[in-house]
């Protein structure tokens, strides 16, 4: 069946069988920016926003986000470049695996919340693991983006 998807401020129309997950559908058309780590809704990586808000895109079924919006990293560039500047100068990239999925999190994050407590910010993240930088120097970087006003 065929389903609309405004997806990184375009409508593209997407062929899907009724059982397909978003995560699936999304790979089969080349936004291989979306991740597939666990397929059980455990470790975020295949994050995406739909309207606007994170889910992980391996529980949603495709044809739920017909007429729906749905942005991957490559449509919020310039935000995942301060992103990726932030973690950067904290010294938080590693492997990189997580960081389209993080990236995405935090911007809807931004979007949503003003002066979040570290509190706060670890459990809006809570659904995003990484294997790699032990959360540190990640949570520097979200601190440092969330009050980067320009
Ligand atoms: S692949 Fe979707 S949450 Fe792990
Ligand atoms: S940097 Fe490797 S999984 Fe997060």
């Amino acid at each position: 069946m065929k389903i609309k998807v405004y997806i990184n401020d375009q409508w593209r129309t997407f062929d899907v069988e009724p059982s397909e997950y978003l995560l699936d559908t999304l790979r089969r058309y080349d936004y291989l920016s979306v991740r597939r780590g666990c397929d059980t809704t455990s470790c975020g990586v295949c994050t995406v926003l739909l309207d606007g808000k994170p889910v992980p895109s391996c529980s949603v079924l495709a044809v739920s986000v017909d007429n729906k919006a749905v942005t991957t990293v490559e449509g919020i560039k310039k935000e995942a470049e301060k992103i990726s500047h932030y973690f950067g100068l904290e010294g938080a990239d590693q492997c990189g695996f997580c960081n389209p999925a993080l990236a995405l999190t935090v911007y809807a994050m931004k979007q949503e919340f003003d002066n979040l407590s570290d509190h706060e910010i670890r459990e809006y993240l809570i659904g995003n693991l990484c294997r790699c930088s032990g959360y540190i120097a990640q949570e520097k970087a979200v601190r440092k983006y969330l009050e980067d006003k320009s």
